[in-house]
């Protein structure tokens, strides 16, 4: 099993928070904590060997295999670069509760999950490449992670992230290979980066606030994706802003989806200057009774259609309230032929959009 990995952690981190969520971690056997290889954590001591020593251990491991970084005061470290080929069917780092965490890639940094083997089976719980639980104001700059078994990126319960100019990759076919996939988390931006996957470009899940994707390239892929209300939950989701994005033969574009019998709302949400090519769902709004969508803007969106049906705005009864759309201009990716709009139970003031949109 080739693995290669380049990561540099450049500068030192630092961890004060406490909180702990060790129950993400216990699915699976094989888990290194450079803890226990040594790392002292205490903000003097250079920790790079226990870092470098339990990366070994996680790339010999047999099957599935995790490296943790777990919340310390401080770890030091330099110019730490992971390298394989490993054993491991598949690797996840987990970084747990750590904040000002800064990785650099400086573009030769490389993380390859290697998670064919995982993808064919579809009702396996899949490892993610890479894992970030509770850390805080985290930099991630110039790294590729592909292939990953499960979600390349997954941020949870995060204050504070930016990540720019990653390459995220997988094949149109791998399932359920989110790009990114943010849950419980406000601040985060993601920038000047391609995610080519078989599922979400970003998937944006309940408890998540100001959120911004800005210069981005996805496909293929299943686009940019907000989710809540699964198994009857409550959730939020506010303040998303899609911002200079290009959709290239995506599933979706712009898409926000609520479960049937879930609660709470998706509001503040700007989707603007969008290009897209051969888009199946440019602008899908998918309600269903019981979470709240309001606020939503649409601006500045250019691009074709590989579906005859352009913009799908279809709210509930419960309804869908000031929606914005202007300066939207869809056509078929194929020629002569038309697309069209379909909207129902929607409030808000739509302005020029081609396909012209009249709701119900
Ligand atoms: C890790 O393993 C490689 C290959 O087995 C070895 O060359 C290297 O010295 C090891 N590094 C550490 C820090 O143990
Ligand atoms: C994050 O960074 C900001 C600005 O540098 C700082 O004010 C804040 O305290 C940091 N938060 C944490 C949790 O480290
Ligand atoms: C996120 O987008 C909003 C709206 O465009 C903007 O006001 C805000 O400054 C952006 N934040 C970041 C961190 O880019
Ligand atoms: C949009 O993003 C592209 C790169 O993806 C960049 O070249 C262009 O300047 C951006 N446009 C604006 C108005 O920010």
């Amino acid at each position: 099993m080739q693995l290669i990995i380049t990561l540099i952690l450049a500068l030192s981190f630092v961890s004060t928070c406490l909180c702990k969520r060790w129950n993400l971690v216990d699915r699976n056997d094989n888990i290194y904590n450079v803890m226990q290889y040594g790392a002292r954590g205490d903000g003097k001591s250079d920790d790079s060997q226990a870092f470098l020593t339990a990366w070994n251990s996680t790339c010999e491991a047999q099957g599935a295999a995790t490296l943790v970084i777990p919340p310390r005061l401080s770890f030091l470290v330099n110019n730490l670069i992971f390298t394989g080929p490993c054993k491991a069917t598949s690797i996840t780092i987990q970084v747990i509760s750590v904040n000002g965490l800064t990785i650099d890639g400086h573009n030769s940094g490389s993380i390859d999950g290697y998670g064919s083997t995982w993808w064919e089976c579809r009702s396996c719980a899949r490892p993610i490449a890479v894992y970030f639980n509770h850390c805080n104001n985290l930099t991630v700059n110039n790294l590729r992670v592909s292939n990953s078994a499960g979600a390349h990126i997954a941020i949870n319960g995060c204050n504070g992230a930016t990540f720019s100019r990653l390459l995220v990759d997988a094949p149109r076919t791998s399932p359920n290979t989110d790009g990114f996939n943010i849950a419980s988390s406000k601040n985060i931006l993601i920038q000047d980066s391609k995610i080519s996957t078989g599922d979400d470009c970003i998937a944006i899940n309940g408890g998540s606030s100001y959120i911004n994707a800005t210069r981005l390239v996805c496909g293929p892929g299943h686009g940019i994706s907000i989710g809540l209300g699964k198994d009857h939950s409550y959730e939020t989701v506010e303040e998303v802003h899609v911002h200079n994005c290009t959709f290239i033969g995506t599933t979706n574009g712009a898409r926000i989806k609520t479960f049937l019998g879930g609660s709470g709302y998706a509001r503040k949400i700007t989707f603007d200057q969008i290009y897209l090519q051969n888009v199946r769902n440019p602008i899908i709004i998918d309600q269903h009774y019981g979470v709240k969508v309001s606020e939503v803007t649409y601006h500045g969106i250019d691009g074709t259609s590989a579906s005859d049906i352009a913009i799908k705005l279809d709210c509930s009864s419960l309804g869908c309230s000031n929606i914005v759309m202007d300066q939207i201009n869809i056509v078929s990716s194929q020629k002569e032929k038309k697309v069209n709009a379909f909207c129902q139970n929607l409030q808000g003031t739509i302005e020029s959009t081609v396909p012209k949109v009249s709701c119900t």
